[in-house]
Order: C-alpha cells, then structure tokens, then sequence
C-alpha cells in the first residue's frame, strides 16, 4: 500500500493524569472519506485537535505525508459543530470569508472575486453583506465551510458539523460536503453520532471505544457513488451495514 496521507500511530494522550486516547492507530488514504463515531469522551474531538496540531500526543505519533504534525497548518481545516462561535459576528458573509483569505496572504485586488467564488460554491452567493445573525443555522455552516474552502486545505476535519441542523437541511448539507469533496479532493475525516449519516457519507467508518479512546472497529462502506439520500439509504448493504455497525458500537 502506498505511504496513507495520515498516520496515527500508537498515540496516547493524557490530560490532567487521565488517559484519554491509548495505542491508538489509523491510517488514512489520500482522498478518503473517513467517518468516525463513538461515544461521548471517548476522544474523537481530541483526534481531530491532535491532526490539526492544536494539542500534542504524549506518545506515538501524528504523521502528515510522513512529517509529524507540530503546529497548525493551512493544510488542514477544521470545521466545527458550533458555526456560530466559529464565526466573526461583526464581519459579513464575505469579511468572514476574506478573514481565510487574509490570513493566507491573499492580494486584496484577488479577495474579492475569490470571495464570490466560494460564497458561490457553497450557495450564498446573494447572502455575501448579510452577518451571520441574519443568516440560518444552514447557512452560517455554509459560511463556516467556505471560510474553510478558501484555506485550500488537503485535509478537512469535520467535527459533528451538521448535529445541530434539522433533517432536511441535514441531508442538503451532507450532500453539498460529497460535492465539494468530490470537487476539491481533499481527503476528510468526520465525526458524527449519527451511524446513518456516518455510512451515508464514508468510504470507512471508524468506531472508536472510551476509556481509553481507541479503535474498536471499522466498517469498509462498499456502497455506489454517487450517494443519493433514498435510493442509498434503501439499499440493501446499507441496511446491512447498519445492523453491523449498531451491533458493533454497543458491543463496546
Ligand atoms: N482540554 C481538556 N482538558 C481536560 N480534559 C479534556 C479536555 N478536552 C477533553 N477532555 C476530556 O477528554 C475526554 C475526551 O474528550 P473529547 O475528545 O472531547 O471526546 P468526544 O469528542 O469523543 O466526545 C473527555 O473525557 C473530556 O472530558
Ligand atoms: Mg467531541
């Protein structure tokens, strides 16, 4: 197998003297879709800050390419459940958007085309002088997702980004994340409690076990591309996948 895009290697993690994460190994292929789920503490908030280089493991290894990860890169974006503290309220749509730009050295003669661009992409294009009060739960993830779409990550690290949106906009969210994905290539870890919308979205699903965190099991989700929310979720190996999966998480 050719060298993964991420490696987590016998990772352990303490914090205050407790073991969160122990042993703890994954690989991840460039352009995977990886769904993680698992209990509430088991850790998987804690792996993702561990591959965005916000919290350091006190043993094994976080690899990125082969490089330990140390610090934040612009390589890897992170978008979290709670888009409303994740945005700047006294900027618009498009200043929380050039707020990426900025930080990326982008001219300010190139922002603004770059900022119609991604508002475009993810369907806010009308919406770019409004503040994120004035737009829906939907549509602040939207903004949170372009903000972090205008990094050009390689790596998107999506921690339970769509748990606090209703069904439908749930499920038009989900499939707006394969288009981009698709789109872009960047390779994505996700965390979900939600095992439908895990098998929904993954290549793989991963399920963590607490205490300490790490992998239980993982699932290979051999369902056709391109996902469609009836004719995939009725399908028989989704059906199935399901069952094993529900069977596997309450085993631990
Ligand atoms: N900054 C922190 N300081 C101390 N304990 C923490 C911190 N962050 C997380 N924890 C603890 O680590 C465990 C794993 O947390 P977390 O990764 O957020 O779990 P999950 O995302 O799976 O719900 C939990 O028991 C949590 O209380
Ligand atoms: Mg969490």
């Amino acid at each position: 197998m050719a060298e993964p895009l991420i490696r987590f290697e016998r990772v352990r993690l303490d914090y205050q003297g407790r073991n969160v994460l122990d042993e703890l190994s994954l690989d991840i292929a460039e352009g995977e879709f990886v769904c993680l789920v698992g209990p509430s503490g088991c850790g998987k908030t804690t792996l993702l800050r561990l591959l965005a280089g916000l919290v350091a493991a006190d043993a094994g290894q976080v690899l990125l390419r082969g490089q330990p990860v140390r610090k934040p890169t612009p390589e890897v974006a992170v978008v979290f459940q709670d888009y409303g503290r994740a945005l700047l309220p006294w900027r618009t749509a498009a200043g929380n958007v050039s707020l990426a730009l900025e930080a990326a050295g982008v001219p300010r003669v190139q922002r603004e085309a770059r900022i119609a661009a991604l508002l475009a992409k993810v369907g806010l294009g009308c919406h770019a002088g409004k503040y994120p009060m004035q737009l829906s739960g939907g549509m602040q993830q939207r903004l949170q997702i372009a903000r972090c779409l205008a990094q050009q990550p390689k790596v998107l690290l999506m921690d339970e980004p769509f748990g606090a949106l209703d069904a439908l906009t749930r499920q038009s969210l989900q499939d707006e994340a394969l288009a981009l994905v698709r789109e872009t290539g960047a390779t994505v870890l996700f965390v979900t409690h939600d095992l439908e919308e895990a098998l929904y979205l993954g290549h793989r699903v991963v399920a963590l076990q607490a205490n300490p965190g790490r992998v239980a099991a993982e699932v290979e989700v051999r369902l056709p591309w391109p996902r469609a929310q009836l004719s995939t979720r009725e399908h028989p190996e989704f059906l199935a996948l399901r069952h094993r999966l529900y069977g596997l998480v309450q085993a631990h």
